[in-house]
């Protein structure tokens, strides 16, 4: 199987064919989700809430993530695998930025970087991509500013919206070969992803963007409880394996498991 290239990406928003994105965190979700063609996979800081039981992305750390990543690249061999550098790993400075994003390159073996943040992060994509990272950018709702944004709100209304565009393209020109959309109404969407030549990737976004992503956990159903908006369920994995850790239990329970052909004669 061939690998899939940034410039794949640009290729099928030329040709009008839309992409899915999905997270991945480990060897068997990124083995079925590259089986089924997905062929961009992001190892998002979505881990710290996914995986290490964080309520928040913040608390992840570049050490938690890596180990992550180097399970999905050792996994997929199609896809084009995204390390997310998680929050103050990249923030401080482009240099900063510069030894987070080699950390997943030569430790991890990702494939592209990404960051979220508009004007401010044009010197870190603009440093990264010159040497020859791929980065991904991601604006509108970026959950490592919660706090700045005020909690989970719709970004880009009203005057925004121009603002977006102008953020979008300086990115674009700065260098990313794509750029995360989250929570952006979808017209405010449509018009960014006309202006760019670069594939946007939406996240309760719209119908127009290139692409679209969401987090495995919760597009399976896995994660229970109130999901936002944006997601669509397309699966009960959480009801799923409640029924079968049941199952077992009581199996155990009244020896019904195992039987005969789980065990070994002497
Ligand atoms: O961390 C993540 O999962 C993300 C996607 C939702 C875009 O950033
Ligand atoms: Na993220």
């Amino acid at each position: 199987v061939k690998r899939v290239r940034t410039h794949h990406l640009r290729q099928w928003k030329n040709e009008g064919q839309k992409w899915p994105m999905l997270t991945a965190y480990d060897q068997y979700a990124a083995q079925v989700f590259d089986e089924a063609g997905i062929p961009v996979l992001l190892v998002g800081d979505s881990a710290s809430n996914n995986v290490f039981g964080n309520e928040t992305s913040l608390p992840v750390t570049v050490d938690e993530l890596i180990p992550l990543v180097r399970a999905v690249t050792r996994s997929a061999h199609r896809a084009l695998v995204v390390a997310d550098l998680p929050f103050g790993s990249y923030q401080g400075s482009p240099q900063q930025a510069f030894d987070t994003a080699v950390g997943f390159m030569k430790e991890a073996n990702a494939h592209a970087v990404k960051l979220e943040g508009g004007l401010p992060m044009v010197p870190q994509v603009q440093l990264l991509t010159d040497a020859g990272i791929p980065v991904m950018a991601h604006i509108g709702f970026t959950p490592q500013s919660e706090h700045n944004l005020g909690g989970y709100r719709v970004q880009g209304r009203g005057d925004a919206a121009q603002r977006m565009v102008d953020e979008a393209v300086a990115l674009q020109d700065a260098g990313a070969f794509a750029v995360v959309m989250e929570m952006v109404p979808s017209p405010v969407a449509a018009e960014v992803t006309k202006a760019l030549d670069i594939p946007t990737i939406g996240i309760g976004a719209g119908p127009d963007c290139d692409a679209q992503v969401l987090v495995w956990q919760d597009m399976m159903g896995l994660r229970t409880g109130k999901a936002p908006r944006f997601v669509k369920r397309y699966a009960d994995l959480h009801g799923t394996m409640l029924d079968a850790a049941r199952t077992y239990a009581e199996d155990v329970a009244t020896g019904a498991f195992p039987a005969p052909e789980h065990t070994f004669d002497s």
